[in-house]
């Protein structure tokens, strides 16, 4: 794994920059909050599942089983993984050059990620990759373990949940010509891998705050997280963001 490179946008700014950690299970809304979240405070947006996806797309396409242990650690050891965020635009993820942010996004390689991300050595491979991009804060990272493992320090750390039926609902809207019940069954095997996982399992941090998306609209979940990242002097000094 390579050093990530910073877009121009990245950190920067009088304000007090902060290490916001979003954590929560599939479809929990974390990716969408953390993305506007982000925006409005004029943060870098770091989806850390996107790490662990290219991964499991790279071994595919290299014809690698995700159960073969070694193959895969060595694989993801030897990834040049960049994090690229130019003025105004997403950012985008690089990987040997390729960029692979849609790719990463099919659904079958999310259960492939959730099977490499089980495996020690490639989280160790990611964990270097992730504190490097969060190190001058200005970021807003989401993923399953970054407010236990990767940031344990971070300033503010959030727990998003829902009930298993609303999650598979938003899941299934993602890609209607699925089964919705495979595409719940698919979300329920996926938690329970992550959840259930020997390494940085998925659960909250102590010193989380808890927020269900259940019967919450993303866009009220984006206010009260940005409140609590006020709360915390972010943007108490210098100019606002776009929000
Ligand atoms: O977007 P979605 O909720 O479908 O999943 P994702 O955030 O893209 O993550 C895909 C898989 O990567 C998860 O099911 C986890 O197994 C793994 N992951 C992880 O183990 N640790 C992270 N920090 C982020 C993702």
């Amino acid at each position: 794994m390579s050093r990530p490179i910073e877009g121009p946008e990245a950190g920067g700014g009088a304000r007090r920059q902060l290490k916001i950690a979003v954590d929560g299970p599939a479809s929990s809304g974390k990716g969408t909050v953390a993305r506007l979240v982000a925006r409005q405070l004029d943060y870098l947006w770091i989806d850390t599942g996107a790490l662990y996806r290219a991964v499991a797309l790279t071994a595919r396409r290299r014809g690698v089983a995700w159960s073969s242990s070694e193959e895969v650690a060595s694989l993801a050891e030897g990834l040049r993984v960049e994090w690229v965020r130019e003025r105004g635009e997403e950012p985008k993820l690089l990987v040997n050059g390729e960029d692979l942010s849609l790719a990463v996004r099919a659904e079958e390689i999310g259960a492939g990620a959730s099977i490499v991300a089980a495996i020690p050595r490639v989280r160790s491979a990611l964990l270097g990759v992730q504190r490097h991009l969060a190190a001058r804060g200005g970021v807003v990272m989401d993923g399953r373990d970054i407010g236990t493992v990767v940031l344990p320090d971070a300033e503010l750390k959030v727990y998003l949940d829902a009930s298993l039926d609303e999650r598979a609902r938003r899941r299934w809207l993602q890609f209607p010509s699925r089964n919705y019940d495979a595409v719940r069954l698919d979300i329920a095997e996926r938690d329970d891998r992550d959840r259930t996982r020997v390494v940085a399992p998925l659960c909250a941090a102590a010193d989380a705050l808890r927020l269900d998306t259940t019967d919450l609209p993303i866009e009220e979940a984006v206010t009260i997280i940005v409140g609590w990242a006020r709360e915390r002097g972010s943007g108490s000094v210098g100019t606002s963001g776009e929000g």
